[in-house]
């Protein structure tokens, strides 16, 4: 990949509201029909998950250089070359510019926005990032970091949020048509992102629209970073190249980037948070980019932290039939013979090893196979264990809201696919942990 800059097409596509967090499956049009989810435990097929600790060749992973040294990078490469995509480096001209700070949220805390830009001439996509840092507390603070579904203006109803500019969505994931200015949809996801809660806690927020990196959908790439990389002549990645979710996860590193340039960001206490799709993302991010000191998958499901190899609810099949466009095209080609694949989803989370990992699932939301995300942070644990850890403390699936937590910490909750108040407590909770708060 020659990472020469394209002129990025510009012109806004129709303006329809993005999705926000479905669970459920997509429509989908495709030749070959998808078989029907399973639903069963006991129709689960029999697998066998490759070997976290063992190379390619066979031999053994002993010891911490050695997974260190070798055995992660190669479960990176497997993930870049089958899963994901491989993503460039950070771009020789980014840029950023902190455009305002500001009291807000009744004196309580800062606003700040910045403008991140990946070229000289500042053409092309552009993250706008919208940070909260609580005012009371001494400097730098400890700091979640995540990509919103609706746009920055959804996450409060702080009349100073700049809308994000969402005119570039468009379907096959259309929820509501929107006419005119965004701000009627000022705080709609609120409840996601309980701001005041964590600034009393003690941290700060940053977020921005996973939009702005590159709209979600199957033309998204047009007006999306990854429409910046592409050769002369070359009209999509190569096969082993980035998919949408591998160009979000590298707009989370350029978030990074930033974040490190703050004063008042402690940027070697960065949590990572991701719900659903933007789980997957931020698994995959975490995963590759070892600044973010903590990460957490909120009901990331198939292509996140469930393993693929169960084929419970949402599969391989599935989604690479709905959604081809988020992963790099050899996946797609494992589809129907996932036993095929070098790798499963656990050796994704030991990626984040020796970092604190969360992975939270939901009851109701089958889809995205809450058993199956137990197992794969259970199958990540080997990995800890050889770096020192404790790796997740439990051998059974534990009961309903009742976490269990170590360096890896797993929590099933009641009610269905979505981030809560509950969710938000043991992260929370968690964090205070691991960045020795308490
Ligand atoms: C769909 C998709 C899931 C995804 C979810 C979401 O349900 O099939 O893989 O996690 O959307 O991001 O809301």
């Amino acid at each position: 990949m020659h990472y020469r800059i394209a002129t990025v097409i510009s012109s806004a596509l129709m303006a329809i509201a993005p999705t926000i967090a479905l669970a459920q499956p997509l429509p989908v049009a495709t030749a070959q029909p998808v078989p029907p989810p399973n639903y069963d435990e006991s129709r689960v097929p029999k697998y066998v998950l490759p070997e976290l600790l063992a190379m390619k060749n066979g031999q053994r992973v002993v010891d911490a250089v050695a997974w260190r040294d070798k055995r992660r990078p190669e479960i990176v490469r497997l993930f870049e070359q089958y899963v994901y995509g491989k993503a460039p480096d950070m771009p020789a001209d980014m840029s950023f510019k902190v455009k305002s700070t500001a009291d807000a949220l009744e004196g309580t805390a800062v606003r700040k926005e910045v403008t991140i830009r990946f070229t000289k001439d500042g053409t092309g996509p552009k993250i706008d990032l919208i940070i909260y840092l609580p005012k009371a507390t001494k400097r730098p603070v400890p700091l979640f970091v995540g990509l919103n579904f609706g746009g920055n203006q959804t996450i409060h109803a702080d009349p100073g949020i700049t809308p994000s500019d969402i005119a570039t969505m468009k379907p096959p994931v259309p929820s509501k048509a929107l006419a005119g200015p965004f701000a009627q949809d000022r705080g709609s996801s609120s409840q996601q992102w309980p701001v005041e809660k964590i600034l009393a806690r003690g941290y700060g927020l940053a977020t921005a629209w996973y939009g702005d990196i590159e709209p979600d959908n199957r033309d998204g790439m047009r007006l999306g970073v990854r429409q910046l990389y592409l050769n002369r002549g070359q009209a999509k990645p190569a096969d082993d190249e980035w998919g949408a979710i591998a160009a979000w996860a590298w707009g989370l590193s350029r978030m990074m980037d930033y974040l490190q340039t703050d004063r008042e960001i402690d940027a070697k206490h960065v949590a990572l948070i991701g719900h659903s799709r933007l789980g997957k993302t931020a698994v995959w991010a975490g995963a590759r980019d070892e600044r973010f000191a903590m990460v957490i998958s909120n009901n990331s499901g198939c292509g996140g932290a469930s393993l693929a190899r169960r084929r419970y609810g949402e599969t391989v099949t599935r989604i690479t039939t709905a959604l081809p466009y988020w992963f790099c095209e050899n996946y797609r080609t494992y589809a129907n013979r996932i036993d095929a694949l070098p790798v499963d989803q656990h050796m994704l989370l030991a990626l984040v090893a020796p970092r604190p990992l969360y992975v939270a699932s939901a009851e109701g939301d089958r889809w995205s196979d809450p058993h199956g995300e137990f197992l794969s942070a259970l199958g990540a644990s080997p990995a800890y264990r050889l770096l020192g850890t404790d790796g997740l403390p439990a051998t059974e699936m534990p009961e309903v809201e009742h976490p269990v937590q170590g360096t890896i910490s797993y929590h099933i909750r009641h009610g269905k696919h979505d981030v809560t108040d509950y969710d938000w407590q043991q992260y929370l909770d968690a964090a205070d942990r691991h960045f020795k708060r308490k």
